[in-house]
């Protein structure tokens, strides 16, 4: 197997890419920092909206050419720069989806001026016609009552009914609360249930997941409990940290199923034989 595979490099995401291969990757599953102001222990989420742009669009320019020519990107985005990010994704991808993740934050009162906003924006892009989609490992089965309701007999036996239906492009799926057992300690993590779905539909099994900004390993336990695998970049060193507990925990849980190792996560400078194996 490749030497970067499976790992999370505690580097620059733009330095990193130079380790992947040209048209080696499956799915690109990127979740930049906003440009909010949020604290990821670094200046990154801290940039000024005409320098954000130039960022992402220098970032987006080393990554794309690691796809294959069926690969496939997802893109995390809040609605203040999607319009232009996507207008920027389009002159270099096919835009496929504009998904809408919605929260479920409850009301709290929030803005006073304007509506309160509880949805991110995610981009799905394809390089190409023949790109990898396997609708039939993220159908969502149809409840008792629907299947009921089309109990007619034209609809006895028809196949969709059985096989579910295509996800929407609204999904629902609750942010990672304090409480929740899947919580890690960082500010912006991810539902394993999201990043599932993408890989299943996108990325073909044993195939390559590059995930530029790791944060907590989401990306990373989500591409081995899917079996598919990884590689990624995050600058905080305590966020590696929390990415290599949360793969071996979710390795742990894999055990009986597992017939590949994975790699730990390796500082820029670290050799191989001084790092934990999980
Ligand atoms: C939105 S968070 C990703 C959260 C992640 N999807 C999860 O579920 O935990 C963005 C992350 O990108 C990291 N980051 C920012 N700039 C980076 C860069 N140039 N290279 C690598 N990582 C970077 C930040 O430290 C932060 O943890």
């Amino acid at each position: 197997m490749d030497s970067y595979l499976n790992t999370i490099f505690n580097e620059d995401a733009v330095d990193g890419f130079k380790r992947i291969p040209d048209a080696s990757v499956d799915l690109i599953i990127a979740d930049p920092p906003y440009s909010l102001g949020k604290d990821y222990g670094n200046e990154s989420d801290k940039l000024k909206a005409s320098d954000y742009l130039l960022w992402m669009e220098r970032w987006i320019d080393s990554a794309l050419p690691k796809l294959k020519p069926n690969g496939c990107l997802y893109i995390f985005l809040t609605w203040r720069f999607s319009p232009e990010i996507f207008v920027m994704l389009k002159q270099r991808m096919q835009m496929m989806n504009e998904i809408i993740w919605d929260r479920r934050v409850p009301s709290m009162g929030g803005s006073v001026r304007s509506f309160t906003s509880v949805h991110d924006t995610i981009g799905f892009f394809v390089n190409g016609k023949g790109y990898y989609f396997d609708l039939d490992a993220v159908r969502i089965p149809y409840d008792a009552e629907t299947k009921k309701a089309r109990s007619r007999s034209i609809f006895v036996g028809a196949k969709w009914l059985e096989i579910g239906y295509n996800p929407k492009d609204l999904w629902s799926v609750s942010r990672i609360h304090k409480c929740d057992p899947e919580r890690a300690d960082h500010p912006t993590q991810k539902p394993l249930e999201i990043i599932d779905r993408m890989i299943n539909a996108s990325c073909p099994p044993d195939g390559i997941v590059l995930d530029p900004f790791m944060g907590s390993g989401t990306t990373a336990v989500s591409a081995r409990r899917c079996g598919r695998n990884f590689v990624g970049f995050e600058l905080n060193p305590d966020y590696c940290a929390i990415s290599e507990q949360r793969l071996a925990s979710s390795e742990a849980q894999l055990m009986p199923k597992k017939n590949q190792p994975t790699e730990p996560v390796r500082g820029k400078n670290q050799s191989k034989q001084k790092l934990l194996e999980f």
